[in-house]
């Protein structure tokens, strides 16, 4: 049967490839798929694709599912809010959910200072918004990002990303007054010194830091490869920006809402940022994000300077509330620390039978663990192939595995944070079986 002649509705029977095939004639090639899995149901840390075949699930939609797909108390809030109402638009009458939700979130985020919140639908809205606000407060237009950081895929938040393929590849040029430097990962060679001289040679070279709205960082690099901020250097970013009166922007994105082993990540470093950027895991698998700062810096922008039409959407907040509800109860950053020991450990074992393949393990922060793989043992000369081979495998096997890296060599595991230890166990005896074959 030609693609042609499927009806749009014609759904019973199909199988993953007959899918991808029909994706692959509908969909531009721009937007990929990581595995030819059509998801028909999924619960807690498993998914079934349409073929009734069943996965542990290591990703949670890029870590968004944090608390387990279709969490009961999360499906509950949402059904109850499609009852009432699922929009009437934020900026023209709003609803309670926003206000408390904002409140919960001033509340949450670290530091002394009062916060206020707005609330957009993705993640690179959230960064927009935020370097809007910065330049906004500071009168400044310069914002400084790293190398290998990853925000988001609209127009100034991939200018700010630093990775060229696939992201900026053939999209140039990018908004001006935006800058790199390198950021600190001393695996390849880049010692927090390197990357502070960086910043100063930016300062000396292309902008002064009175030009300078913004500083914007990730504290552990998501998509760049799970390389965490040393907590000095996000100190001495801290103490940089307060010299030069730069606006600290902190992009939790992927690390937030217990993900890393506390509610946010830079609290390892105890640092307060001036703007933190939110979304991905604050509502389990609904459409929100949110910038949440200093009271007096997020006033800046003019009354009707922010928003959009499904900014704070009602369903998006009753979901993170009850998500913000479901950390609390069932004590999800302490339930990222427990997966992360878990994974360490199984981890360690894989590495030590596979000491040439696995160059790094990085277990330090919760539930957000990656393994780089290489050739020799050498940190220098990545193994991408086998990267994208162990995915495949995996998903062959029953596993779902996301990878990342600047160099296209690391998978990471974004587990759900409540996953049981067994299905933890099953995914890793699957992964050892995986590579087994492959190396
Ligand atoms: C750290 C970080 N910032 C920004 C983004 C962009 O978020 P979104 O894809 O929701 O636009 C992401 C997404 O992966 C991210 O990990």
């Amino acid at each position: 049967m030609s693609n042609a002649n499927l009806k749009v509705t014609e759904v019973a029977g199909l199988s993953n490839n007959d899918w991808q095939a029909r994706k692959e004639d509908a969909v531009p090639r721009g937007q990929g798929n990581i595995a030819p899995v059509y998801v028909e149901r999924a619960a807690g840390s498993e998914l079934w694709d349409v073929e009734g075949r069943r996965y542990i699930d290591f990703g949670s939609g890029i870590a968004v599912c944090s608390a387990g797909h279709c969490h009961p108390k999360i499906t509950a809030a949402v059904a109850e809010q499609l009852q009432k109402f699922s929009h009437t638009c934020v900026m023209v009458t709003p609803y309670d959910s926003s206000v408390r939700l904002a409140e919960k979130l001033n509340e949450l985020v670290p530091g002394p200072s009062k916060k206020k919140s707005i609330f957009v639908t993705t993640g690179a809205e959230a960064i927009e918004n935020a370097v809007k606000i910065a330049r906004a407060h500071t009168g400044r237009r310069g914002v400084i990002a790293f190398n290998g950081g990853f925000h988001g895929r609209t127009m100034l938040a991939m200018g700010l990303t630093g990775k060229i393929t696939p992201y900026k590849n053939l999209f140039g040029p990018f908004p001006a007054e935006l800058y790199h430097a390198p950021f600190p990962i001393e695996y390849h060679g880049i010692s927090v010194e390197d990357s502070l001289k960086g910043l100063d040679n930016l300062f000396k070279a292309d902008v002064a830091p009175s030009d300078v709205a913004a500083i914007i960082v990730e504290p552990v690099q998501g998509e760049g490869g799970f390389y965490p901020a040393p907590v000095g250097f996000l100190q001495q970013l801290r103490a940089l920006c307060d010299e030069h009166g730069i606006l600290l922007v902190v992009d939790e994105i992927q690390t937030g809402f217990a993900r890393t082993g506390k509610m946010f990540c830079s609290e390892y470093a105890g640092i307060e940022a001036d703007l933190m950027t939110m979304a991905k895991g604050m509502a389990n698998g609904f459409p929100i994000a949110a910038v949440v700062g200093k009271a007096d810096i997020m006033d800046a922008p003019l009354p009707g300077g922010l928003g959009g039409t499904y900014a704070g959407s009602p369903l998006g907040c009753v979901a993170s509330l009850a998500m913000i509800d479901v950390i609390d109860e069932e004590n999800l950053v302490d339930a990222a620390n427990h997966v992360g020991k878990l994974f360490n450990s199984r981890l360690e074992t894989l590495q030590a039978k596979f000491p040439s393949n696995i160059g790094q393990l990085r277990t330090s922060h919760g539930a957000m663990m990656a393994m780089e793989l290489v050739k020799d043992g050498d940190s220098e000369q990545p193994d991408a192939e086998l990267t994208k081979a162990l995915v495949g495998r995996a998903y062959q096997n029953g596993l779902a595995l996301l990878n990342c890296g600047s160099r296209g060599n690391v998978i990471r595991f974004l587990p759900a944070l409540n996953i049981s230890d067994t299905l933890i166990n099953e995914g890793m005896d699957i992964l050892e079986k995986c590579l087994q074959e492959l190396v």
